[in-house]
């Protein structure tokens, strides 16, 4: 038997001021359209603001469904939204924030599951890593390259 350590990188940034301004830009925009989320069940607010690789930006936000499993992620509206707008477009970035009604977000959220599987599919689509940004309503901002960062072990085209 032998061990093998699976590791990534965070970058953690304490402002918006620390970043790229192409990268506080997206966070921003994000920001921006939570207010387009609809969430009246969770009350938990996603946006989700691609940058494609033809410079074209494009946000989503979470879209709710009184069935509930019916409801799209922030991250799955804007990718969905950027392939249609834009098919064979490779994605460069995502910039994810979130807002809860009922307490102040001090820590970045990360994509769900599904969501990280979903932005797999774009990174080996296009055989491009995609970096994400994290933003919660204050607090630390993340950064991380890759979505095989944070979905280690993934099952991929690459494997059919
Ligand atoms: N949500 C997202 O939009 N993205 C995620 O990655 C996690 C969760 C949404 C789904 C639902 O509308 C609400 O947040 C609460 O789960």
């Amino acid at each position: 038997m032998k061990e093998r350590e699976l590791k990534f990188t965070l970058r953690v940034f304490t402002s918006l001021s620390e970043l790229l301004t192409e990268d506080a830009a997206l966070l921003s925009a994000s920001k921006n359209a939570l207010k387009d989320s609809y969430s009246p069940y969770s009350n938990f607010k996603v946006a989700a603001t691609v940058l494609l690789q033809n410079g074209e930006i494009v946000t989503g936000t979470n879209q709710e469904n009184a069935a509930f499993p019916v409801g799209i992620c922030a991250e799955g509206t804007a990718l969905s939204a950027a392939s249609a707008l834009y098919p064979n477009v490779g994605i460069k970035k995502i910039a994810i924030t979130a807002k809860s009604g009922t307490h102040v977000l001090n820590h970045p959220v990360a994509p769900c599951g599904v969501c990280r599987q979903r932005l797999l599919e774009y990174e080996t689509r296009f055989n491009s890593k995609i970096e994400i940004l994290l933003m919660g309503e204050e607090g630390e901002i993340y950064s991380v390259s890759s979505v095989k960062d944070i979905l280690p072990l993934n099952f991929s085209k690459e494997d059919l």
